[in-house]
């Protein structure tokens, strides 16, 4: 059982917690944004982590692993499984470019043994090495990066093809503590820099009036599911393993508050304070606004290049970066190998060559693509949208189709820890009017008739386009999968 805590906190503590959430946090008012997202983590992350975990669970005793058939054994209804079909889609969509920017880590690692990396020491230098980087300067290529990329994508590989114990559980006992460690030397160094004091100011410092902003809330909800990894499937896989009596309340809860410590403690104490103190608001606020992953790449070799030891400090972000990333997107797959080796009776390891195959095919868009605003793309629809969708299904099936109160015996079933009563009526009603309201507020405030083509500059517009088609054509073809596994098994 420990085990499966492991790979819950694992997956959840990833580049979300290090690089995604301080942009957010710049985007989005800086301190006022902690505001929906404290609040997001107590009334959709917490719930929504319960909720996972037990009907995870829940659908394991029937033998399946995956959202559509575990989420059909809450209610028999057709449609439920193509609705949980977004629980193999989601997951998929986001490893697609997570894995990608997972093994820019492993290059920046790599750069800053060699001293290449550190060598740039200016905010511009840092920026061009990005770039340069990411093969978007004029001039360069592709060919390092992808190197990386390959490396990353064949460890992922290998890591799944050894299976949850063997390789998923190890992993992550290995990568989590080493994490903590690595991130607590790294705050200290940070907090004792000149001036650091401005930086934490800005994010302990609220601006409230973007709490009127449909668009923050959204993203500060977006930002809690992403982070703990839930309302996408993964964690319905992950309990799935689990056995009738285990404990899911407490379990839960460790994951949650292990990611949180890892979230609000390292990610924005380190990344925030850092990015002001070599940038200045408009200055974080541009290298956040250039890609949902950058400030960290361009902000924290700064630090590292002006103080002693800083080689040294620079391959342990970016190490730790990396195993952070490298348990998370192990488990985006998760669901997509449980599916097939539940449904298509496949043997594991054979499941993991045929996914990975098709991964790989998928994953070259990001990678070609990301000067066309691929990833940001794909980050918004699997890594926002899809979350909030697919929690508030969840969370509606089992609170009111499968009912609050076999809902709630099911969840305190083994349970180590007792759920204050006051969480009943917020599971019930808080959670998904909340979630809903969200999703109706973003309806509206985006403009639904422009075809949600708002902000979109003109030149991107048919790379946007094909990403949102390619998008719904995967989608479609992952649905006609589940409806084939579905009649096979009848
Ligand atoms: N929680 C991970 C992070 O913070 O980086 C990302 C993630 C993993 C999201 C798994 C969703 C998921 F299912």
């Amino acid at each position: 059982k420990l085990g499966i805590i492991l790979a819950v906190a694992g997956s959840a503590v990833g580049l979300g917690n290090f690089l995604r959430f301080p942009v957010q946090a710049v985007q989005n008012g800086g301190g006022a944004f902690m505001i929906p997202y404290f609040i997001s983590f107590l009334l959709l992350g917490i719930p929504l982590m319960w909720i996972e975990w037990a009907v995870g669970r829940y659908g394991g005793l029937f033998g399946h692993g995956s959202a559509p058939f575990i989420l059909s054994r809450l209610h028999n209804h057709r449609i439920i499984k193509y609705l949980g079909t977004i629980g193999i889609f989601g997951p998929i969509v986001i490893f697609i470019y997570y894995t990608y920017i997972e093994s820019w880590l492993l290059g920046y690692a790599f750069f800053a043994i060699t001293g290449r990396l550190l060598a740039a020491a200016t905010p511009e230098s840092m920026q061009a090495f990005l770039l340069t980087y990411q093969g978007l300067a004029p001039g360069s290529n592709l060919l390092t990066a992808y190197l990386f990329f390959l490396i990353t994508f064949a460890l992922n590989i290998i890591i799944l093809y050894r299976g949850v114990k063997g390789g998923i559980e190890l992993l992550c006992k290995i990568a989590l503590p080493v994490l903590f460690i690595f991130g607590f030397i790294i705050l200290i160094r940070v907090l004792t820099l000149p001036n650091v004091t401005a930086g934490l100011g800005y994010l302990w410092n609220p601006d409230f009036s973007v709490l009127w902003s449909a668009k923050v809330w959204l993203a500060a909800a977006g930002q809690i599911l992403f982070t703990l990894s839930v309302g996408i499937g993964v964690i319905l896989t992950y309990a799935s393993y689990l056995k009738r009596g285990d404990d899911v309340v407490l379990s839960g809860l460790t994951a949650a508050s292990t990611n949180e410590l890892a979230e609000v403690v390292l990610g924005g104490s380190i990344v925030i304070p850092a990015a002001f103190i070599f940038f200045g608001l408009a200055g974080a606020t541009a290298a956040a606004n250039s890609g949902a992953f950058n400030l960290g790449f361009v902000t924290m070799p700064l630090i590292f290049s002006q103080i002693p030891f800083g080689q040294f400090f620079a391959l342990l972000w970016f190490g730790l970066l990396f195993l952070a990333g490298l348990t998370s997107s192990v488990s985006l797959v998760e669901p997509a190998i449980a599916f097939v080796a539940d449904e298509f009776k496949l043997e594991r390891k054979k499941a993991v060559l045929r996914l990975g195959l098709v991964l790989f095919l998928l994953c070259q868009l990001p990678i070609f693509f990301l000067g066309q605003g691929v990833v940001d793309e794909l980050d918004f629809w699997g890594g926002t949208f899809c979350l909030v969708l697919f929690g508030l299904i969840e969370t509606i099936l089992f609170v009111w189709v499968f009912g609050i109160d076999k809902a709630w015996e099911e969840m305190h079933h083994g349970a180590e820890l007792r759920i204050p009563n006051f969480y009943r009526p917020i599971i019930k009603y808080v959670t998904p009017a909340f979630l809903f309201f969200i999703l109706g507020f973003w309806f509206l405030q985006q403009g639904w008739p422009v075809v949600m083509m708002h902000g979109v500059s003109q030149t991107l517009v048919p790379y946007v386009l094909a990403t949102r088609l390619g998008l719904i054509a995967l989608f479609i073809g992952i649905a006609l999968l589940v409806r084939k596994a579905w009649y096979a098994n009848k």
